[in-house]
């Protein structure tokens, strides 16, 4: 907050040795930034623009791939429709992306138009240049499911780890399928499905939730944390109570994307209604520090606490 207030007046000074001697002090600083946009579209280009200047940043290549962690959902297909048309543009290419996905359900058949491997081929895989052979989804119908998450938490450091894992959240808070009470520093294992969740998702089988499988393989906490930085996307009311516990609670094992406050470099991006439950106060400041580092950083979006 001091560092705040010294960037406003520093703000109104001409851009001296010393304003840009200060930006490099400030770019140590570690925090978890909050980004409001008006609508879902809006937060979901922005998402995915966000991550494809880092793709480019990092300049993958076949030895030096560019390691990301993916979600399904909602609110991350409005980033994976703007990867795609950049993709198509000719503006970005993701044959040096390994993918590593959060989650999957246990027993559906992977053709299932409802299981995780089907929402990925469709909303994103089939319309962007990765080789199949990057892509990583845990098998739910592995016949060692323990084995299949040991093996995928191998395959994540074997690769060096994840440079940035993208996720989306349930309205409890959950993330991938780490349900409230989880332990905050799980890894990738078979989980148990809360009430809240399988409510959530039988829009997806018919509103029956009687259809929704009870379990699913998800990465742990403790593994979305390794990741080097952490993009979460949340859109709509109905994720405004866990945006308020997140953003204004402490770190809780109930609301397990709380952990994020202990991560060096989380961003959370969220549109307009999944606001509604914070103070006027929380989103004013929040939104004051995006135009302020805007400012200093047009057009860019740095992990910089200011
Ligand atoms: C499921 C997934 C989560 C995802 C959530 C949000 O519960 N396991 O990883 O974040 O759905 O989905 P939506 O964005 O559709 O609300």
């Amino acid at each position: 907050m001091r560092i705040w207030r010294c960037q406003i007046i520093l703000e109104k000074l001409v851009y001296t040795e010393f304003f840009h001697n200060f930006e490099c002090i400030i770019q140590d600083y570690y925090a978890m930034r909050i980004f409001i946009k008006d609508t879902k579209e809006d937060a979901g280009k922005w998402t995915a623009d966000y991550i494809i200047e880092k793709i480019k940043a990092f300049a993958p290549t076949a030895d030096k791939p560019f390691v990301l962690g993916l979600p399904i959902g909602s609110s991350p297909m409005t980033v994976y429709q703007g990867w795609i048309k950049r993709y198509q543009t000719g503006d970005i290419s993701f044959k040096n992306i390994v993918t590593f996905n959060m989650d999957e359900y246990v027993g559906i058949p992977e053709d299932h138009p409802e299981s995780y491997h089907s929402f990925m081929y469709t909303n994103l895989f089939n319309h962007i240049d990765i080789p199949r052979e990057n892509i990583n989804i845990l098998n739910g119908n592995a016949p060692d499911l323990v084995l299949e998450c040991q093996n995928y938490e191998a395959k994540i450091k074997e690769y060096g780890g994840i440079e940035l894992f993208l996720g989306g959240i349930g309205p409890d808070g959950h993330i991938a399928f780490n349900e409230p009470g989880s332990s905050l520093v799980s890894r990738t294992r078979v989980k148990t499905l809360s009430y809240d969740t399988i409510l959530a998702n039988s829009r997806y089988f018919d509103n029956d939730m009687s259809k929704v499988p009870t379990h699913a393989l998800t990465v742990g906490v403790g593994t979305v944390m390794d990741a080097r930085e952490v993009v979460i996307i949340i859109t709509g009311f109905e994720k405004a109570r866990a945006v308020r516990e997140v953003i204004e609670g402490g770190v809780s094992h109930m609301w397990t994307v709380s952990m994020l406050q202990l991560h060096e470099h989380a961003v959370i991006v969220c549109d307009e209604p999944a606001t509604m439950e914070l103070q006027v106060e929380t989103v004013k400041y929040f939104k004051e520090i995006e135009k302020i580092a805007q400012s200093i950083y047009p057009g860019n979006n740095k992990q910089t606490e200011i």
